[in-house]
């Protein structure tokens, strides 16, 4: 099995173990791409939530917050296009009966020649050492160059055969490339069709009266549709934003790689409203804020780049995605839009109701042309919990396993760990628990070992120990061990609150954005 393969299934159990993330329905064997959160990864998400709110709407005094209703008029995704347009192209294999994405399988056959162009590059740097010059081999050598056009040809004639609803050219060229089924090697495959990736569900008693609804597949028509209420009750002249949090529901194909692709999943955006010629200013603008918001967290500025969309959607005149170096590659982590006036000047022909704004300056009205920022919650915390989980081989040649996530999104701050039950240090660890409570989520435990209770905060990602004894009955401080260094102070109880704010308090990212 390849390494990476073995990193990512490691990953899973991990997540399972340390009660990060469970199989939906488990006990009855789980249901595709649906996952829950368990009391550690609950955590970990509320508190990465906290730090995109905080971001925007917190230190943005021109971002308010909403929360709109995961239900919708179903004409919503009519006018956003979503009913007519929010399909992907499947196709299946006719001996293994397996369905896929039809792009998908083209995309992942230019990763293997990217792959391929890579490994030239790994090698020429080993072979030429500090001489080497990436830039100009990149530019100069046959293969690479071969690898890179061949993958521009295939992905530009595949956007030009889906944008001109030509499935079977799509077709023909999964079966010029001799693309097969990655599990079989069957290269019987059936014709590619469009399909819808809206739940449908019904709201009503009776079967006749019912009306067809659908489950949100974002949550920014929301926003959209919310626009003129909140410009109202805020008075936020523009440029202004709205940002929100919730659930977003996509029947996905192929969901696959754990919680990248779910079909139940949270999304985080943000639709700032601008005056229309304005736009691509504040896309700029917002691309690098955005990115910043990421290397604030120190996940490493290598592991991010932006893949600027050279195929725009029909209501885009730019469009940009921040991706990240999830163990399976680069993907698509956070979507940035530029999407003109086209949901706002739909939903006021659809509903008949104008949604314009009137700028006094300009002294007119007109629709607000409107930047989005998207970024899925999940994929965020599998962006931070891959890169955070470590195997650490230390100087007594021991291994642990640490979880060294940021501190201000560990799940638990501190855990208060008494040496021993008796001898009044249990009632102590209480005491400094009752204590800190008010300010930091915490653990109490005293069982097992101290190394083994160290073990357990460590895959947890805890930043700090404080392991009480003997000593401390008497002269009031505490071991206090840090997650990353391991290394051990004596500190006075009353330091505590202090010690443990500084570096988990979310000023410590919110500072560096
Ligand atoms: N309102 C714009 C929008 O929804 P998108 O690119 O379809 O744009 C935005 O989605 C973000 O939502 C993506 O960058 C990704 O992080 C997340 N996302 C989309 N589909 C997802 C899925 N099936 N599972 C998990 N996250 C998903």
């Amino acid at each position: 099995m390849a390494k990476q393969e073995d990193v990512f299934k490691k990953l899973i159990s991990h997540a399972k173990e340390y009660g990060f993330i469970f199989p939906s329905s488990e006990i009855y064997d789980g249901l595709s791409a649906i996952y829950d959160y368990g009391q550690n990864g609950a955590e970990l998400k509320s508190n990465i939530k906290q730090y995109w709110w905080k971001a925007m709407v917190q230190m943005n005094e021109n971002i308010v917050g909403i929360d709109s209703a995961i239900f919708m008029h179903p004409t919503i995704w009519k006018a956003s296009g979503h009913v007519d347009a929010f399909n992907d192209p499947l196709i299946d294999n006719k001996d293994s009966k397996k369905r896929f994405r039809a792009d998908v399988l083209l995309e992942d056959y230019c990763a293997k020649l990217e792959e391929k162009a890579q490994k030239e590059i790994e090698k020429a740097a080993k072979r030429f050492g500090d001489a080497f010059d990436k830039n100009e081999f990149e530019t100069t050598n046959g293969r690479v160059i071969e690898y890179r056009e061949k993958q521009k040809t295939i992905l530009s004639r595949m956007a030009k055969s889906l944008e001109n609803e030509d499935l079977a050219d799509v077709k023909a060229l999964i079966e010029e490339l001799e693309i097969a089924d990655p599990d079989t090697g069957s290269k019987n495959w059936t014709d590619v069709r469009q399909f819808n990736l809206m739940f449908g569900t019904k709201l009503g008693a009776s079967a006749d009266s019912a009306t067809d609804l659908y489950l949100r597949p974002e949550t920014a028509q929301g926003i959209f549709v919310n626009f003129l209420n909140v410009q109202k009750t805020s008075r936020h002249k523009l440029p202004f934003g709205i940002a929100q949090i919730g659930k977003a529901f996509r029947n996905e194909i192929v969901a696959r790689q754990f919680i990248f692709r779910m079909r139940e999943f949270e999304q985080m955006e943000m639709q700032f409203f601008v005056p229309p010629g304005t736009e691509l200013s504040f896309y700029e603008e917002w691309k690098q804020k955005r990115l910043n918001w990421h290397l604030a967290l120190g996940l490493g500025a290598d592991n991010y780049k932006f893949h600027d969309h050279e195929k725009l959607a029909h209501y885009a005149n730019a469009a940009a995605d921040i991706e990240f170096k999830f163990p399976f590659g680069f993907k698509e982590l956070e979507g940035i839009h530029s999407r003109t006036d086209f949901d706002l000047k739909a939903h006021e022909k659809f509903s008949g109701r104008k949604l314009q704004y009137f700028d006094s300056e300009r002294n007119e009205n007109y629709i607000p042309y409107v930047v989005e920022t998207s970024v899925g919650l999940d994929r965020l915390f599998l962006a931070i919990f891959s890169n955070s989980l470590k195997e650490e081989v230390l100087d007594d040649g021991s291994e642990r396993t640490v979880l060294s996530l940021p501190p201000a999104l560990a799940p638990v701050k501190a855990a208060i760990l008494p040496l021993m039950k008796k001898d009044g240090l249990a009632e102590y660890g209480e005491k400094i628990f009752n204590d800190l409570k008010f300010d930091f989520n915490m653990i109490y435990e005293d069982k097992d070992s101290i190394g083994k209770r160290y073990r357990r905060q460590d895959a947890i990602g805890t930043p700090f120990c404080i392991t009480i004894d003997h000593d401390t009955l008497t002269d009031h401080t505490v071991t206090l061990r840090d997650r990353d260094t391991m290394q051990q102070e004596r500190v006075p109880v009353a330091d505590l609150r202090r010690i443990i704010d500084e570096k988990t308090n979310f000023r410590n990212l919110l500072s560096k954005i």
